[in-house]
This record gives structure tokens, sequence and C-alpha cells, in this order.
């Protein structure tokens, strides 16, 4: 369907809601349209880049094309302490005191890793041809009267938050603001104990409940030091078990365009992934990551455990969160004028406030939004550590991971920022056939999830859509009652401005190509992200509801309940003016979707705020497994009139 061309279940829902409205189903469809076209000319920058929210990666507004070098006697940066992780820390607080004699409102300080970050030959000299003073980007920057009283004295100091990410830090002193820079004084570098160290573990659930896979990053290649995992169970295991891992990393070649193949490029290190096998169910286990040198010493990172994940179909309360397009953000306050990602911190904070509660994550798409800036990787993988590093964080891909022109993606365009899906799907593991294809099932308990890839081709005929229905068909629901769909983009409903304004309450041929398989597989909940708020629907069927109840479900299973939990962070997309009436809870605010699974007859839905982490949206579904089996609609099979 064309983009501007009105969708029918937009005119049928539309015309719902017209029941309600003074002016009539067609007044009612003028307004929505009228707002929604409005909508889409307040959003046109967003509109153009494909998505329905978009901010602006704070280190592409550095004119780093147009930077010059002025060093001033009077000017200084230093940075403190020159050691950093003495004690085996991976992140630290350093001071910066910066000052020189011509203070303006649009100094700033910039952070640059590695250290020496003045080059004269940059990669790409049909867009630099001058061979400028900057060929790659800071991993972040501050305004310098950040200080108080910066522009009175001329002096001021900052207090920056980093992490190890393999390289020597530098901290330098710009006048020009972001459009003009202007050098005027660099420290002297500053650099953690072991730059190499391996850092940022995060664990995935494997190709089947027995498997634990833990990934993390370092600075050494196999042939500096052996990768592996030391691994057991905490209570009567034994002697532990080391294993080996298998390490890759990719060149800047591998990169598809700007900015990742340019100024965004940063030496990614090595990422490691082992494979913790024949684990037994919900049992604790411990593990600690390292590298072996040649000397036979070895550099462990810190110890972790982790709960075994439930055997498929497993009759024991099972807690899953899911979210999407959380991004990153500084704790530092650096880049943070640029209101990336504003709730991503505290989505961050009440996940790991909540470890305690439940077993297992999926962010469905918008990871880092690093947007070819490669050094933001480091940074999201450190920001989540603290979840990832003790609960399975299973990741979808979503259009700022993957989507790049000619790239044999669904959207042509420029999202991911040149990285067309290598680092996602080289920093994380996911249990899928092929890492580029990034579709996968997984078996946790009493739930199958069935992630999809929204950034590829899920159409009818596509291999995407072969693995869509054998994930919905193979599972047996009367052990697996709990059935559930996730992809990136909106496949199913969303009442967001953004579709509105085309006519439409999702991505094209979304759930043209989808709804039979979700409705003949009788799908409890299909989650999305992209969007970014909480919108949840009624059981729908054929865009009907298919009960007017709103938060307690039972009985005979005959519709699929439609989820958009895309507020994990990056700033809030608008609604439509007039609420469909499959909408049954819109929360324009940051938050992360709970469900517990008490047993297998009974099921608890939670959207949680990430400003407190209460619940502002439930309801529960109770049935049994006749309720599944009984016959409705399309899921209905053939019977005899015969006895
Ligand atoms: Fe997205």
């Amino acid at each position: 369907m064309a983009i501007g061309e009105s969708h029918p279940a937009f005119e049928e829902a539309v015309a719902g809601t017209g029941e309600r409205h003074p002016m009539g189903r067609r007044g009612a469809a003028a307004v929505v349209l009228a707002a929604a076209l409005v909508a889409a000319a307040l959003a046109l920058p967003a509109a153009a880049t494909g998505s329905p929210a978009e901010g602006l990666q704070p280190l592409s507004k550095i004119a780093l094309h147009k930077a010059t070098v002025d060093l001033h006697d009077s000017a200084y940066v230093r940075a403190t302490p020159a050691l950093l992780g003495e004690q085996g820390e991976d992140t630290e607080w350093v001071t910066v005191k910066y000052g020189w004699a011509t203070p303006s409102v649009d100094d700033w300080i910039a952070v640059f890793s590695p250290a020496d970050f003045i080059s004269g030959t940059c990669p790409n000299p049909s867009r630099y041809p001058d061979e400028p003073l900057l060929c790659t980007a800071p991993i972040k920057y501050q305004y310098a009267n950040y200080s108080a009283n910066y522009m009175y004295w001329g002096k001021g100091s900052i207090r920056f938050q980093l992490i190890n990410q393999r390289y020597d830090f530098s901290f330098a002193l710009f006048t020009g603001g972001l459009e003009k820079p202007k050098l005027v004084a660099v420290s002297t570098p500053i650099s953690f104990k072991n730059p190499k160290s391996p850092v940022y573990p995060r664990l995935a659930q494997g190709k089947s409940y027995e498997e634990m896979t833990v990934t993390w990053t370092s600075g050494y290649d196999i042939s500096e030091a052996y990768p592996f995992v030391e691994w057991g169970m905490v209570v009567g295991g034994g002697a532990p078990t080391r294993t080996a891992a298998g390490t890759l990393t990719f060149s800047r070649g591998s990169m598809c365009g700007e900015p990742a193949r340019t100024v965004g490029w940063r030496e990614p290190g090595f990422i490691h992934t082992a494979f913790m096998r024949d684990l037994w169910p919900n049992k604790e286990y411990y593990y600690k990551i390292g590298h072996e040198l040649s000397d036979g010493s070895v550099v462990w990172g810190k110890a972790y455990s982790f709960r075994a994940p439930p055997s498929p179909g497993q009759n024991s309360l099972q807690r899953i969160i899911v979210f999407g397009d959380m991004g990153k953000a500084e704790r530092d306050g650096s880049n943070e004028f640029a209101n990336y990602q504003p709730g991503s911190l505290n989505t961050t904070d009440r996940l790991i406030e909540d470890l305690d509660n439940y077993d297992i994550v999926f962010h469905i798409g918008d990871m880092a939004y690093a947007n070819g800036y490669i050094s933001q990787w480091d940074q999201f993988t450190a920001q989540v550590a603290p979840i990832s590093a003790k609960k399975p964080y299973m990741i979808a891909s979503g259009n700022h991971e993957r989507d790049w022109p000619n790239s044999g993606g669904f959207f042509d365009v420029e999202d991911s920022g040149g990285e067309c899906g290598v680092l996602a799907e080289t920093m994380y593991y996911y249990p899928a056939e092929n890492r580029a294809n990034f579709w996968y099932k997984v078996d946790y308990g009493m739930f199958r999830f069935c992630v999809a890839d929204s950034e590829h081709d899920w159409r009818e005929g596509t291999e995407q859509y072969k693995f869509i229905e054998q994930c919905l068909s193979t599972v047996d629901r009367k052990h697996q009652p709990w059935l559930v769909f996730a992809a990136h983009r909106v496949l199913g409903y969303s009442s967001d401005s953004w579709y509105a304004a085309q006519g439409t309450f999702e991505e094209p041929e979304g759930r043209e190509s989808l709804q039979k398989l979700w409705q003949k597989y009788r799908v409890d909940i299909a989650f999305f992200g992209h969007v970014h708020n909480y919108e949840r629907t009624c059981p729908l069927y054929q865009s009907q509801c298919v009960t007017g109840e709103r938060s307690r479900y039972s009985g005979t299973m005959n519709g699929t309940i439609f989820v958009v939990a895309g507020g994990g962070g990056s700033h809030l997309s608008s609604y439509t003016t007039a609420i469909p009436k499959w909408s049954i809870f819109r929360d324009h605010d940051y938050g992360f979707v709970k469900l517990t699974a008490f047993n297998q007859s009974s099921l608890l839905f939670e959207y949680k705020k990430s400003s407190d982490g209460r619940v502002y949206d439930s309801f529960t579904v109770d049935r049994d497994y006749r309720d599944v089996l009984s016959c409705v609609h399309d899921s209905c099979f053939p019977t005899t009139l015969a006895t």
C-alpha cells in the first residue's frame, strides 16, 4: 500500500470511534486525519528517516570536518587520576579541570579514546578533502560552562564517568561551538590499569533451555590470550568446569557506510561467546569469564551467578520483562543536552533494583542507538551489564541496528548509521540459525516466544514467514500455553500519530501478512516497539474486539492482545487524538512490561513506569487447556458428522 493511502482497518477503527463522536463517523474520520496531517507536518524530520520518533545522535552534531587547531599558552586541561581501575574497576569517575583567558558559552570539553585523536589522514578523502584535524568523533562531550562560573573565572571543573573501553583517554578544550570547533588545549592521557580486561558480560539463552551463553568484550585476541568461562552449580556441582569461548571481531571495511565507516569508527576489540551446556533446570550456577595468557596466568573478569532456565512446560513461577527502544545515557550528564534517550537510565535502574523479581529480559530492538558511532556500543553494554550479567538478555533487531540502503533489509533507510546490523549481530548472542537473519524462538518454561525480525521481509513465501509459522505451530499448548510473538516495528496495532499520518495503524504489510498466523495459532500477546510509548489493545480478531472485558480475561481463547512497549527510553512519540475502539490503554511515558506465569492457567500482565517502577496497567488471563482447543474462527479443525 502506498504511503498516504488510507488503510481499510484505519477507516474501520475510526468509524468505530465515530459512534461516540458528535460529528458522526465521517466527521470523526476527518478530525483524525486532520490531526494526523498536522502531526505528520510537525514530525517531518522524523518521517524522513522512516521512524515515528527520532532524536539526533549527539555525536553527529559536531562538525568534525571543520575542526582546526589553535593551541593557547593560557589554556589547559588536566584530568585526574591518571591511572584508573587500580582495584579492577571497569567504571571510574575522573575530574577534569580546564581554563583559559577568553572563555565563551559554547566552549566544550571532548572526551577522546584513544587519547591520540589527531590524524592527518581520514578514510574518506572525498568527504574530507583537506585532511582535517579530526578524523574520529569523541566518545562524549560536555559544555565547559556546565561548571559554575566558567564564564566569570575562565576556568572550570567537570566530573566524567569513564568505562574501560580498551584504550587510553584524553580531554580536549574546544572553542567555536560544535559547528566550528577550534582546539585550544589537550590533556595528557589517562588510562585504565588493564585496558584489555574482559568486561560487560551478557547472558543469553541458547538454542535449548539446557544452554546458557555468555558474551563479553575484551582487548585480547586469541593469539594473545585464550578466552574461557569457568562455571559450575552453586550447590553440589563439584569442581568448576572451564569452557573455551569463540572470538569474533570486525573491521572498518565491514561497515556499510557513514559515519560507521568514517568518523564513527572505533576498534571494537574482541567479542567472545562461551556456551554453558547441560544445565539443570532452575538450578543456580556461578560463572567467571577469563583469559589465559601464554605464561599460564589468567586475567579474570568479575564473578556472577544465574538461574538456569526452566524446562519447556515446567510449572513454576516464571517472570518475563519486555520493552524496546531504550538507548543509553551518560550518568555524568554529558551529551544530555541533546535529550537523546531521556528515559534510558530510569528504565535501566528500575530493572537493576528489581533483579530478584524477574527471570529473563526481552529488549525488542533499538538498543544503543549508536547510529554508526561504534564507541556507544561499549557504553550501552556497560549500562545494561548489571542486568545482562545475571539474567538472559534477549534482543531483537531494530531499524537503528540494521537499516541501511541496498543492504538486503526491508527498509531502505539510513537509521543504523552504516552499521547494517554488524554491531548488534556481533555484540550479543541470540539463538538464530543465521545471525544475519534475526529470527528465533525461545522456550522458557510455560512460555514460547517467537521473535521476528521486522527489518527483513516477513511476507508470505519468505524464509522468515516459514519460520514464524513453524515457531507458532510447533508449541505444545497444554504444557506451554503462553504463546508470545515479538518484533521491533509495529506489525500489529498502534494509534501512534506517525502511523496515522500514513493512514494506517501499523507498518505497511504488517498484519496483512501475519494476522492469519496469529489467529490460526492463537497467539496470546504480540509485542512491538519502535513507537516510543505504551499501548494495549483488547483481544482482537480481524481488527474487532472479541470481548468488552478490559482486564480479566477467561474462557475460550479467541483473540490476540497487541502491545506496544516502545517507551524504554528514547524520547516519546504522540498518539492520534481520536482513540481507536481497540485501544484499551495508552500511556505517553517511559516504561516496560512484566509477564508473570503462575501456572498453566494463570497469567498476569503488568505495565510499569520507569520513573517509579509502579504498575499503571494490568490484566490477567485465566483459562484451561480446553479453552485453547475449543473451536473458534479459523483455528477450527475439520470434523465429521460420523460417530
Ligand atoms: Fe525503531
